[in-house]
């Protein structure tokens, strides 16, 4: 697994191409990200007793927060879920209760797992579809000779030795008559090239029963419940076959799907799910501001906010979580939590769940030469974004330098004397900029369309003048 082993620095590097400037978040971040990976490298005793350093990242709304998580998210490997603290409840309230987020966790540990099986697999699953409606194409035929097929194939036979009778190129090939096995080659050989996908075939498929859904935004603390009674009645009611006519096409599609579903050691990667929940797995805490506050005077939200944040404790103290799958440790779980901190400090959080994120660090808010840097750099650039949309009408949309810069100062400006959304502001700057042409761009293929400094004033100054406008418009 080559990126577990990101150093830090490379973390940084990767994180660069998303995010501007932010170093001292990134960083923290790198190096809990890397700290995951060295202590799986330490011998047991002592690796038991590392516990993870949680971090509280700081700073004002819109200043790349979530974006970091999303990206360290992709390049973590680890199951990594976010959620957002405002969203739990107290335990016995209505509300999803907060060791809902250990479970959903290790339903992304086992699709995860279960994901990677697959691709392994894949190679295998397709030969032995193709196997399979070569059957049916040529049904009479005591004998087979099948060649092992396609590449990637051979891998996953080494890999896979638990799919009886998967293993076509392992069973003793009885010499053919010469006639039928080329007319057997002929057929792969039609398949293959798509001549025959006009075919119609009847062929019995297992019902699927649909992939396991992570259910990461519901409301009610009574998922867990229906996916138990749903498993329940999975197993009164096996899953049945169902005879289908299929185009070719789609029927070698069913099948593949059948015998990965059929490849995949469903053992295996559970264990292999809970193991990776619990010693690389990840959760992101978003907007935890929203449950830190002090003043709990007695009635309404606030008591339960406190309750929250209790209950949160043992969760990321280190406890044990009982899920449908087994039971979760918790001890090594990394939490990032994250919030703007505008109303509250971290220090009204309750004081034990202050100790348990002992690194702070903080989001500075964006200034002009940041503005144009996100404009530009970043791999999802908005300039990036809008000249590829309009390309898809035939506008060439070319922004000159100077033009960029004074996005950049509109959308400080009016952040300054309006409210500091940070870099959100550059979407409504930019949608603003470019309304009439995103009006009129279909009818514009073949023009180049050139935004200058002054046109950027023209479309803007007006509105970032009068305050009033630009509070609802900007
Ligand atoms: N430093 C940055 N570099 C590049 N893009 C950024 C940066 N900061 C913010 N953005 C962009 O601004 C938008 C909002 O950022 P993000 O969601 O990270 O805000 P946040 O810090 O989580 O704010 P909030 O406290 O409101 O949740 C995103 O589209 C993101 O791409
Ligand atoms: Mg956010």
């Amino acid at each position: 697994m080559p990126m577990q082993s990101l150093t830090p620095k490379e973390i940084v590097v990767e994180l660069d191409k998303y995010i501007v400037g932010q170093a001292a978040a990134k960083r923290s971040v790198a190096i809990a990200l890397r700290n995951r990976w060295r202590r799986r490298q330490v011998e047991s005793p002592l690796r038991e007793e590392i516990a993870p350093k949680n971090i509280i990242m700081i700073g004002p709304t819109g200043v790349g927060k979530t974006e970091i998580a999303r990206r360290l998210a992709t390049l973590a490997q680890s199951p990594f879920l976010k959620v957002e603290a405002s969203k739990f409840t107290e335990v016995g309230y209505v509300g999803r209760d907060v060791e809902s987020m250990v479970r959903d966790l290790l339903e992304i540990a086992i699709n995860m797992v279960k994901d990677e099986q697959k691709e392994l697999t894949q190679g295998l699953a397709e030969a032995n579809a193709e196997e399979r409606i070569l059957d049916i194409l040529l049904p009479p035929s005591p004998r087979r000779q099948e060649s092992t097929s396609q590449g990637g194939g051979s891998d996953a036979l080494l890999l896979q030795d638990s799919g009886q009778g998967a293993l076509s190129s392992l069973q003793s090939p009885e010499s053919p008559e010469p006639s039928e096995f080329s007319t057997r080659e002929k057929f792969r050989e039609m398949l293959r090239s798509g001549r025959l996908d006009e075919r119609e075939l009847e062929l019995d498929l297992v019902e699927s029963r649909g992939a396991p859904m992570v259910e990461v935004m519901g409301f009610s603390g009574m998922e867990d419940m229906q996916s138990n009674l749903r498993d329940a009645f999975s197993k009164i009611f096996p899953k049945k076959k169902q005879k289908r006519k299929l185009k070719v096409p789609e029927a070698l599609k069913g099948l593949i799907q059948e015998e990965t579903e059929r490849l995949v050691d469903m053992d295996m990667v559970m264990k292999e799910a809970l193991s990776r929940t619990e010693q690389s797995g990840i959760i992101f805490l978003d907007e935890i501001d929203k449950i830190a506050s002090r003043n709990s005077g007695g009635q309404g939200p606030e008591v339960s906010r406190e309750g929250v944040q209790r209950d949160l404790l043992p969760i990321v103290e280190g406890s044990t979580v009982p899920t449908k799958h087994g039971m979760v440790k918790t001890d090594h779980i990394l939490f990032i939590a994250s919030g703007a901190f505008h109303m509250c400090k971290p220090s009204d959080l309750i004081p034990e769940l202050q100790g348990r994120f002992p690194i702070r660090v903080e989001l500075h808010s964006l200034g002009r030469d940041e503005f144009v840097r996100i404009l530009t750099e970043p791999e999802n650039a908005l300039i990036k974004q809008y000249t590829a949309l309009m390309a898809t009408e035939g506008v060439e949309l070319v922004f000159e330098p100077e033009s960029i810069q004074e996005l950049a100062e509109l959308a400080v400006q009016v952040n300054e004397r309006t409210e500091e959304i940070g870099a959100r502001r550059l979407h409504t700057v930019m949608e603003r900029v470019l309304d009439d042409l995103s009006f009129d761009a279909s009818e514009r293929g073949g023009d180049l369309f050139l935004v200058t400094a002054d046109y950027v004033r023209e479309q803007l100054s007006d509105i970032v003048q009068d305050q009033d406008l630009s509070r609802y418009i900007l």
